[in-house]
């Protein structure tokens, strides 16, 4: 059996050091469990995807992590879908370039026992961007050849929330206008886990034979009713030679319930780039 602590949406900065010491007792008790890899889901940081002190801030962070580690851009790190923009900062070549200095490829294939891994860059599903037809047919290819083994898939945007006829609602999951591509993809392929951030809470849940888990942020939860639960942690993968998977939600002790509406001035800053500093004083 392969042990995965799956952890996301950290949310790190050094200016804006709201949740760094979340980050940092996670990474102590994913590191006490000594699983065999770690993923982090995406949205690494506040503001990555304008500064790059920030990236450079969450990679020094994630040197702490000490198993193997495969991370995935969120739409803070890398920039938002055209379709779905929330703080207007459209992925580009620029910020992908930014990122993949910063934290290496942004899609990525890593062999796990008898499992094969894949991380996607969901970000540039619906950009319209060159490399997303690259991606597609990287993922198509690297999917047939991964072929008998049990594959498991990361994205940071789920494909679907309820179920993949539900109405398109692109601020939370992959571009609808690909979920079925995708999904037609990861089913005639034999996925058996996907796994994905960006939502704040923590759900497992088997749809279509393959367990879509929910890792929840580390850092803060925003009081939207998505489905899953509105907890702190992450979550504990295990996955059998045969090709089951499990999901357990793990809640580290230390972990600090943060108001989130107050840190935003209860209505007066819409985002977190925009609060006054709150800089982060320990050593990184
Ligand atoms: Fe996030
Ligand atoms: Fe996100």
């Amino acid at each position: 059996m392969q042990r995965i602590a799956f952890f996301s949406d950290t949310h790190v900065s050094a200016k804006h050091g709201f949740f760094v010491e979340n980050a940092l007792a996670t990474i102590a008790a994913i590191n006490a469990l000594q699983p065999d890899l770690v993923v982090h889901g995406g949205d690494l940081s506040v503001n990555g995807a304008e500064d790059a002190d920030d990236l450079a801030f969450s990679a020094r962070l994630l040197k702490r992590v000490a198993p193997p580690l495969a991370i995935i851009p969120g739409n803070h790190d890398i920039g938002e879908e055209p379709h779905a923009l929330h703080l207007n900062q459209p992925i580009d070549a620029a910020r992908i370039a930014r990122y993949r200095a910063a934290f290496g490829a942004d899609w990525w294939v890593h062999d796990l026992g008898d499992w094969r891994i894949i991380g996607l860059n969901s970000l540039l599903i619906g950009s319209g961007l060159g490399a997303e037809k690259e991606q597609r047919a990287w993922t198509e290819s690297t999917l047939a050849a991964a072929r008998p083994r049990p594959i498991g898939v990361f994205l940071h945007k789920p494909l679907q929330l309820e179920s993949p006829e539900e109405a398109g609602q692109p601020e939370w999951t992959i571009d609808p206008r690909a979920r079925e591509d995708y999904r037609t993809l990861f089913m005639e392929h034999g996925v058996r886990l996907v796994g994905s951030g960006h939502l704040h809470q923590s759900r497992a849940r088997l749809m279509d034979g393959m367990l879509h888990v929910w890792a929840p942020s580390c850092g803060f939860v925003f009081g939207k009713a998505l489905g899953g639960e509105q907890t702190l942690g992450f979550s504990l993968l295990e996955l059998s030679e045969d090709g089951a998977a499990s999901a357990r939600f793990v809640r580290p002790a230390a972990l600090v319930d943060h108001d989130y509406a107050a840190i935003k001035g209860n209505g007066r800053y819409r985002y977190l780039n925009e609060c006054p500093p709150a800089p982060w004083r320990g050593e990184m």
